[in-house]
């Protein structure tokens, strides 16, 4: 299956999808990563390992792509033959332009363990609320924002000299390995879809 990536920022979830691409754990090949600014650091981590990049003009608002600039991501995700588009820190809200695209085959990864604090700043949300657990989640996307079928979460207690920072650095930790085996997943077809429920197949078996 051929992914695309899409980010903003620094990209240590795309290197670990690269990383667990070339030590063949993740059996998909990366054709695109697109960034909407410029000076991303997951762009020249991609370049590095040999991975087509692209910086694509994301237009004039902050927190979607305008109609046009959609049109240029989907222009060049379907010119790269990409069949599952995997968010990464890509700080847009995905509009329909870009899920008609790619229905059912967009994925985003979130730091918290969803439905609960979704939005900006996930894991100091979960801080300042003082729960004891908080963690990472991947899911489709659909219109709502951080909403979508659940794939995979992990868990990460919050420790009592911990602080946002630190918190952060361990979801991460976490991130690396759940968003590479949720896209292994969906890229073996073992998904299905049943409500809002995500059903994970054992390997051969039948849809
Ligand atoms: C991750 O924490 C992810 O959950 C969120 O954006 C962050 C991206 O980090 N959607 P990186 O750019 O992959 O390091």
């Amino acid at each position: 299956m051929q992914i695309g990536v899409l980010l903003s920022g620094k990209g240590s979830n795309l290197q670990a999808i690269i990383d667990a691409v070339k030590d063949g754990s993740l059996p998909v090949k990366i054709a695109l990563v697109l960034s909407d600014r410029p000076d991303a650091f997951g762009l020249k981590r991609a370049e590095k390992a040999g991975v087509k990049a692209r910086y694509i003009p994301p237009g004039p608002y902050r927190t979607i792509l305008s109609r046009e600039a959609e049109k240029e991501y989907v222009k060049a995700l379907k010119k790269a033959g990409v069949e599952l588009v995997c968010l990464a820190g890509f700080m847009r809200v995905i509009k329909e332009g870009l899920l008609s695209a790619f229905p059912g085959r967009i994925l985003n990864l979130h730091p918290s363990l969803l439905p609960s604090f979704p939005g900006l700043e996930a894991w100091k949300q979960a801080f300042d609320y003082g729960v004891r657990f908080t963690g990472c989640t991947v899911h489709f996307v659909e219109k709502g924002v951080d909403t979508g079928p659940i794939i995979s979460q992990a868990v990460v207690p919050i420790l009592p000299d911990d602080t946002p920072e630190t918190l952060l650095n361990r979801i991460h930790q976490k991130e690396h390995l759940i968003y590479p085996l949720a896209i292994k997943l969906v890229a073996e077809g073992r998904i299905k879809i049943i409500g809002r429920r995500v059903i994970i197949k054992e390997k051969g078996e039948r849809p």
